[in-house]
């Protein structure tokens, strides 16, 4: 019998165990190629864990464990006063910038998501992003590690973590744009795991095609596991890393490799130095930013849409909101944290149901189905799951403005045209601040369009004034 012929009667028995020998329904009709690419994609899968995933999350919903007591997380406010938790900024940017200046910081990017409601062809990171060339996402945050690097006389090197679904697109785009002026040598991407897609009614693994199983990456959350089995962790490690600045693909303002944020993670008195956040105040209780809370006695984020709606509108005596702090998934990692949590034989963070349409074709007829409405659940981890597991956790506000102007939507809110509109704002208030004239129209807002290299600033602090001049009503301007 031919080795193939064996492994797919050993498959087709172990899958029949766990009642999903459907995904070989055209197996004997397959070429010896397509029949080894899906007996690959199934020897990977942990098949054992299956039947107990499809029970917990795909064939019934799960329903969020809500904790008894959540209390809103204390926060480093962005602008520290003697009333509201003082602190000095000062003396943590000093410890920040003595670990970037002895090259103990990398940048790590998220990539590996699908982008499905921004809906652009290709990795997300290449997205035009920028408010007047359309600089892509990828060279804002290769930018930003240069300027870095040139500030503190240490590049941080960059880990890139994609998805099989994206990965080989994203190593060609950072090669044909010569990884936008940083050494190759010191920017690794590496793939994150996926998931099967699973029928939501009847919890069968989909196929996307005759020889394909649907997968989905697994989750940001997926890459605490995808830093060590890449090697990227080990290579950090032989590069006397010590902390990583996670952040996601989506954000092209995204502060890389902070400070002062280092400074807190790696010094505050009630951080572990092991994983910190930054959090957002956010602007109205509708706005779906996952909270951070204290719960169980625990920093951990709950999701927007499991925090009850009337806690998420509680106001204090002053008018804010109790529960203030939104998060736009930035934080920090230490690598010795990351390297504690993957020795842990039984370190897995828990999944995430989500209901989506996904493409497939039908076992029992091969028609191709395209569906309108969900018809599948996908399992995803998330990055933040992992802070209850650090002994202490800090979070560290960020200013709105100044950090996030997020790309998620076609159209709407975190849209391109949103996220324009926050850099110039960002740029403009930069610019004045170092003396530059910035014309504004009658709602204050800026009448020009502004695209701020991070060559020239990752802080209000980097801009020389003196080199720009003023800004003509309408134009449209790249400092
Ligand atoms: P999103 O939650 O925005 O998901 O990811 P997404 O898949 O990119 O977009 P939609 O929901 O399909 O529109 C937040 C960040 O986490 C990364 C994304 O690339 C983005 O930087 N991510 C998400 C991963 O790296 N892997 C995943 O499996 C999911």
């Amino acid at each position: 019998m031919p080795a193939t012929t064996f492994t797919l009667e050993t498959m087709r028995s172990r899958l029949a165990a766990i009642g999903q020998e459907q995904v070989l329904a055209f197996a004997d009709s397959l070429d010896a190629e397509k029949l080894d690419h899906l007996l690959g994609q199934l020897a990977a899968l942990d098949l054992d864990a299956i039947p107990e995933l499809v029970a917990a999350y795909v064939t019934t919903k799960p329903e969020p464990h809500l904790p008894a007591d959540i209390q809103p997380a204390p926060y480093y406010p962005s602008n520290p006063t003697a009333e509201f938790r003082p602190w000095d900024a000062d003396h943590f940017r000093a410890v920040g910038e003595g670990l970037l200046r002895a090259g103990k910081v990398a940048c790590f990017t998220v990539a590996g998501g699908q982008g499905t409601r921004l809906g652009f062809d290709g990795p997300k990171g290449c997205y035009p992003a920028g408010a007047v060339t359309g600089r892509p996402l990828f060279q804002f945050f290769a930018e930003a590690i240069a300027k870095t690097g040139e500030k503190y006389g240490k590049t941080p090197p960059w880990y890139i973590m994609t998805s099989p679904l994206n990965h080989d697109a994203t190593v060609a785009y950072l090669a044909k744009h010569d990884h936008f002026g940083l050494d190759p040598e010191a920017v690794m991407l590496f793939p994150q795991g996926v998931m099967p897609s699973f029928d939501m009614q009847t919890g069968k693994m989909l196929l996307a095609e005759p020889h394909a199983l649907a997968t989905n990456p697994d989750g940001h959350g997926g890459s605490l596991r995808a830093l060590k089995v890449s090697g990227a962790l080990a290579d950090m490690q032989a590069r006397s890393i010590e902390y990583l600045s996670y952040f996601q693909v989506d954000n092209p303002i995204v502060r890389v490799a902070d400070p002062v944020f280092l400074g807190l993670h790696a010094a505050a008195p009630d951080s572990s130095g092991e994983m910190s956040s930054k959090m957002l105040a956010k602007v109205a209780p509708e706005e779906k930013l996952g909270m951070f809370c204290v719960a169980d006695g625990t920093l951990q984020i709950i999701e927007y849409s499991d925090l009850p709606m009337d806690l998420q509108r509680e106001r204090l005596a002053d008018g804010r909101l109790r529960f203030l702090a939104g998060s736009p998934a930035i934080h920090l990692l230490s690598v010795a944290f990351l390297d504690k949590l993957n020795s842990d034989p039984k370190f897995a963070l828990p999944y995430h149901r989500a209901e989506k349409k996904v493409a497939c074709v039908d076992p029992a007829t091969g028609e191709r189905i395209v569906p309108g409405v969900p018809n599948a659940v996908k399992l995803e981890r998330f990055v933040f799951d992992a802070m209850p597991l650090a002994a202490r956790s800090i979070v560290y506000e960020a200013n709105r403005t100044d950090e996030f102007a997020p790309i998620k939507n076609a159209e709407g809110t975190d849209s391109p045209q949103t996220s324009r509109d926050i850099q110039t704002r960002r740029a403009a208030g930069w610019l004045e601040a170092a003396g530059v004239a910035v014309p504004r129209g009658g709602d204050g807002e800026p009448d020009c369009t502004i695209e701020l290299s991070p060559r020239t600033a990752v802080d209000s602090r980097d801009i020389d004034g003196a080199t720009v001049g003023p800004i003509a009503p309408k134009a449209e301007v790249v400092v």
